[in-house]
């Protein structure tokens, strides 16, 4: 698919994503979802990709919510639709089995703070505003953020940005844990950069199921969820990467995997 609200291109492993509609701050009109989706599908698919940075396009915004003119003229049940829709983009992003790392540049707002929380990891730029405004618009966030704010900040912080549509800058998203960490503008991309390599210099069969382990086990009963985890372990347990990585601490060597 060629891309008109995206750029993407791969580097090393990583596959960059940048929502680029800056003069609309990065809205998420329908065909930047259309785009989206096939980008979620070629990170989670496409061998050459071991993981995926997110990022906006300008200054100004992460991306400043789902496009306000669309959600403007949509009746019922094209919403529900256009909710739905939206929700399996980010879920695909969520539990494609390859790290994501979100660099909030900026406002992220509504879809755009629903985007950021689907990805595993949140680096903020000191600049970045977070909020679920959907409220002042007389909607409710529908990617995803009623269920995904309260999971990372807990119930009482998530309804108080939800039911008051307020913002919060980066220190205040650190505080409450929406953010993983907070850094200067300029060291936003290069600190997701190393990030992603570090976890990209890890056994990517541990990475992988790390996150589904993460995800699925979060909404289960404390004993499934353990259990899950067991099987997880017992399966890396068969793996080259798994002899490699313990050989190679034995050897006093740093490993050297394959994913298999
Ligand atoms: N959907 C569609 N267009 C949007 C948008 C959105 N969610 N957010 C911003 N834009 C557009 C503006 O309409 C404007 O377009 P224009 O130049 O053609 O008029 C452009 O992006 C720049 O935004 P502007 O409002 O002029 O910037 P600002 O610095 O004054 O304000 C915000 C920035 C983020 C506070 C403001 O744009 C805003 O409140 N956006 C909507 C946020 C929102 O409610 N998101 C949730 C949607 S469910």
């Amino acid at each position: 698919m060629d891309y008109q609200t995206l750029l993407f291109h791969i580097n090393d492993g990583i596959a960059f994503v940048t929502i680029n509609r800056p003069d609309k701050l990065n809205a998420l009109n329908d065909q930047v979802m259309k785009e989206l989706a096939d980008a979620a599908e070629r990170i989670a698919t496409e061998s050459d990709i071991k993981g995926a940075i997110l990022t906006g396009s300008g200054p100004k915004a992460f991306v400043a919510g789902a496009d306000i003119g669309d959600l403007s003229k949509q009746g019922p049940f094209d919403g529900k639709a256009r909710a739905q829709r939206g929700q399996s983009v980010l879920r695909r992003l969520e539990t494609g089995g390859k790290p994501i790392i979100a660099a909030i540049n900026g406002f992220a707002l509504g879809g755009g703070c629903e985007l950021a929380m689907a990805c595993h990891i949140r680096i903020a730029s000191d600049n970045a505003k977070f909020g679920q405004p959907e409220v002042k618009l007389g909607i409710a966030p529908g990617y995803g953020g009623t269920q995904r704010l309260p999971r990372l900040v807990g119930k009482g912080v998530a309804l108080q940005l939800i039911l008051t549509g307020e913002m919060i800058d980066a220190q205040e998203a650190y505080r409450v844990g929406l953010v993983n960490r907070v850094v200067a503008s300029n060291e936003l991309l290069p600190t997701a950069t190393a990030m992603m390599r570090t976890i990209l210099a890890n056994g990517p069969l541990a990475v992988a199921q790390c996150i589904e382990v993460v995800n699925a086990g979060y909404d289960l009963p404390l004993d499934d969820a353990l259990t899950f985890e067991a099987t997880a372990f017992g399966l890396l347990a068969a793996t080259d990467d798994k002899r490699e990585g313990t050989k190679a601490f034995l050897e006093k060597r740093a490993p050297s995997f394959k994913g298999a």
